[in-house]
């Protein structure tokens, strides 16, 4: 079975449009955990945009399942996750500027910078992953820095405009999966995966993990968070078991 992380940053956002207390981001994870969630992710932004460390500290107490908190590679930010102590810890770009996170960390740039940072949270007891572009160098990278797990940034999948681009991205991400697993780097993947897309994601073997957010989150605007985690474990279900519809 795949795991289902669900991200709850948008019910944030729309608490923060008025800078009050609804929707409040820990109901939403307690009915994204009774429609079946197996974690609940969460980006606490250098910016705030979204998610305040309030969320992250009562999701901290009240999420049954794993934490995963996904976070950029700064020194703030790593103080309070050792704090926190969430089951797991993503680390991902962030630019101010952006609306979501564009592209995977670079993490052969940053080398030095990741291996500090994962340290710190390994030793705290908190497993690391890293979010990457679906590609064979920054995947040595990570297998260098003994990364337990890498998620798979799948917006050039979600986001191609021909089905021929679309195909080449999911046949990256198909290569890139069996490169990491072959590492013994465990796969999770993320980034715009919705209820039409997520077939062919779920139907690569090596995939353990999703991260998914938006998609589930404007749904439940319309049926509610229980019903849209339902929707989206079925989906996950039926793309891993080859009873999906295929989107290409
Ligand atoms: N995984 C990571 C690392 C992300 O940064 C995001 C976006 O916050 C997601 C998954 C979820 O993406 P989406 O909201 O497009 O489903």
């Amino acid at each position: 079975m795949i795991r289902l992380g669900v991200n709850i940053d948008h019910v944030a956002t729309l608490r923060q449009a008025r800078l009050g207390l609804e929707p409040d981001p820990v109901a939403a994870a307690m009915e994204a955990v009774l429609g079946g969630a197996d974690g609940i992710t969460v980006h606490l932004r250098e910016d705030r945009r979204h998610i305040q460390e309030r969320d992250v500290r009562i999701l901290r107490q009240m999420v049954p399942c794993g934490l995963n908190l996904e976070m950029a590679v700064s020194r703030d930010i790593i103080a309070f996750a050792c704090e926190i102590l969430p089951e797991e810890a993503t680390l991902v770009p962030e630019k101010r500027e952006e609306l979501t996170t564009e592209g995977g960390l670079d993490v052969l740039a940053h080398l030095a910078a990741v291996e500090e940072c994962m340290g710190q949270l390994k030793d705290r007891g908190i497993m690391v992953s890293l979010f990457i572009d679906p590609d064979p160098r920054q995947i040595e990278a990570a297998h260098r820095l003994g990364s337990y797990a890498v998620e798979f940034q799948t917006a050039s999948y979600s986001e191609a405009k021909t089905a021929t681009g679309r195909a080449e991205s999911l046949q990256r991400l198909v290569d890139s999966s069996r490169m990491a697993a072959s590492h013994g780097i465990h796969v999770h993947m993320g980034h715009g995966l919705n209820y039409q897309n997520v077939f062919p994601i779920a139907a690569i073997p090596q995939v353990e993990e999703l991260n998914i957010g938006h998609s589930i989150v404007a749904r439940s605007v319309l049926v509610g968070m229980r019903q849209a985690v339902i929707d989206m474990k079925g989906a996950i279900a039926q793309g891993r078991n080859g009873t999906g519809l295929r989107h290409h």
